[in-house]
């Protein structure tokens, strides 16, 4: 561990509050074929409903559904999350996009994305919607939910190319996070453009015990935050992204 990370362990509690209760290499994942991603797609999803004739759909149709279903299930179960959900794939395919990654990377990044916080499904609403500040017992029982995602999907094999973003989501660049205490390029690079989107929405939205932060306030904690809470450049170039749009935040919360 260097100097630079040990030197920021008092910056560390402040930082981590801003996301976990909500909770560049270019990759050659598995293509998870079938998984339809994206604000409008979901949107296209709630206006088509249910259809009888789903049987007879083409596979990648089918899977399709199964998508929604999940994105739809953990809508009902906290609205709040759902929409979480959707603004950090918003970003992170915005980040994906900044940074040149290829295609099939930028679309299995998105759809985890939208199902980074699926686990949360087992998580009681006691615990999931307090509106104060957890104990330590309660926190505990949220940092399962990256865990429990990926159990959750892991019988799927289309959405095998997702279970590492979902599983490490919460880790930190200094070792410092969840649920393995990853350090570094052990890290997924994927779940690290996940990571950082998930931490800026949660900064940039209020809660009942927290105000939104302005954004000059969110580019501040992610340059405290480069090489130790964050993967350094994917700080940088979101840094980079909101300085040349600063009112990017304020209008996703808009939708
Ligand atoms: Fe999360």
């Amino acid at each position: 561990m260097s100097a630079t990370i040990r030197s920021a362990a008092s910056r560390r509690s402040s930082l981590r509050a801003d996301c976990t209760t909500h909770c560049a290499r270019r990759t050659t994942e598995r293509p998870s074929v079938g998984l339809a991603i994206g604000m409008s797609h979901l949107r296209l999803s709630r206006s088509a409903g249910a259809d009888a004739r789903v049987a007879n759909f083409p596979r990648p149709v089918v899977r399709d559904r199964i998508f929604y279903g999940l994105f739809e299930t953990l809508r009902a179960k906290d609205p709040y999350t759902a929409a979480h959900s959707l603004r950090v794939e918003r970003l992170a395919r915005l980040l994906c996009l900044r940074i040149g990654l290829d295609a099939l990377t930028t679309h299995n990044v998105c759809a985890a994305a939208v199902l980074h916080d699926i686990g949360k499904l087992a998580v009681p609403d006691a615990v999931l919607t307090k509106p104060s500040r957890l104990t330590n017992g309660e926190f505990a029982v949220i940092k399962q939910h990256p865990a429990d995602g990926e159990a959750l999907l892991q019988f799927m094999p289309d959405y095998r190319a997702l279970l590492p973003m979902i599983r490490h989501h919460h880790e930190w660049t200094d070792g410092s996070g969840y649920p393995d205490g990853l350090i570094g390029d052990d890290i997924p690079f994927t779940a690290r453009v996940i990571q950082v989107a998930d931490c800026v929405d949660a900064m940039a939205v209020s809660r009942a015990y927290a105000a939104a932060r302005p954004v000059m306030e969110i580019i501040s904690e992610l340059d405290r935050g480069a090489g130790i809470q964050f993967h350094a450049n994917l700080a940088q170039t979101t840094i980079a992204m909101l300085e040349a749009e600063p009112e990017l935040l304020t209008s996703m919360h808009l939708d």
